[in-house]
């Protein structure tokens, strides 16, 4: 059942958002918006080594991006203020970062192609339906596997791994690797060698 459904909660102090109002105050759609059309014209269709350029302009709209740091075109980062990453830290082809709260993704840290880092959701057990933002944060070396889905206000440990399509909602332990929907560990990282694989 969606909130909405609840036609009992207009006038019992429902959220305008209900009824299709705005979650943020208008100077910050308007500047989001600025921000998605100066990404559409300016970064989403340059070629994909052009990561200095990306960079640059993440920066200029607030963004704390190490000068190593790499975002590919097709990113879609919500608020530029809200993301940081450390040196060599990236984000892969087709990955949202929803950072409504902050996130931070650390030195060497890979986020691959179409995981979805979602610092976002909202408190469904109340009528009004309010967002709750919760930062992530993405330790040293960590690898966020493709189509992979972190939630709000999960740490990932150092070196941990995310599998493919892995859905983790709870922290992560460092140099561990975690598989499926809840994820859970299948085993420590390094504990099989290249030749093994
Ligand atoms: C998580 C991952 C790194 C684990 O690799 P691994 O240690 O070699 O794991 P194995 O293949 O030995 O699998 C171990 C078990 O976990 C399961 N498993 C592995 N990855 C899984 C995943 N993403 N989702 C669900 N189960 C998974 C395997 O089926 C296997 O189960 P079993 O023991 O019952 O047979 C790898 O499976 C993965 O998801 N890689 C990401 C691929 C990717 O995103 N590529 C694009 C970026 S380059």
């Amino acid at each position: 059942m969606t909130a909405r459904a609840d036609p009992g909660a207009r006038g019992r102090g429902a959220h305008p958002w209900l009824y299709g109002g705005a979650t943020f105050a208008l100077r910050h759609r308007l500047l989001r918006a600025g921000w998605r059309v100066a990404w559409l014209l300016l970064a989403r269709w340059t070629p994909p080594p052009l990561h200095a350029w990306r960079r640059w302009l993440l920066n200029l709209c607030g963004a704390h991006l190490s000068p190593s740091a790499r975002v590919y075109p097709n990113v879609a980062v919500w608020w530029p203020p809200h993301l940081t990453m450390k040196p060599h830290a990236s984000l892969g082809p087709g990955v949202t970062c929803y950072n409504v709260a902050p996130v931070d993704v650390g030195t060497f840290a890979v986020v691959s192609q179409g995981a979805h880092l979602c610092a976002g959701t909202h408190d469904c057990d109340d009528p009004s339906f309010p967002l709750r933002a919760r930062p992530i944060s993405i330790g040293a070396g960590a690898w966020i596997a493709a189509e992979a889905f972190v939630g709000p206000g999960v740490t990932v440990g150092d070196g941990a791994v995310l599998g493919a399509r892995a859905v983790a909602m709870r922290d992560l332990h460092p140099r561990t690797i975690y598989a499926g929907n809840p994820a859970a560990p299948i085993r420590l990282r390094g504990r099989r060698t290249s030749r093994e694989v």
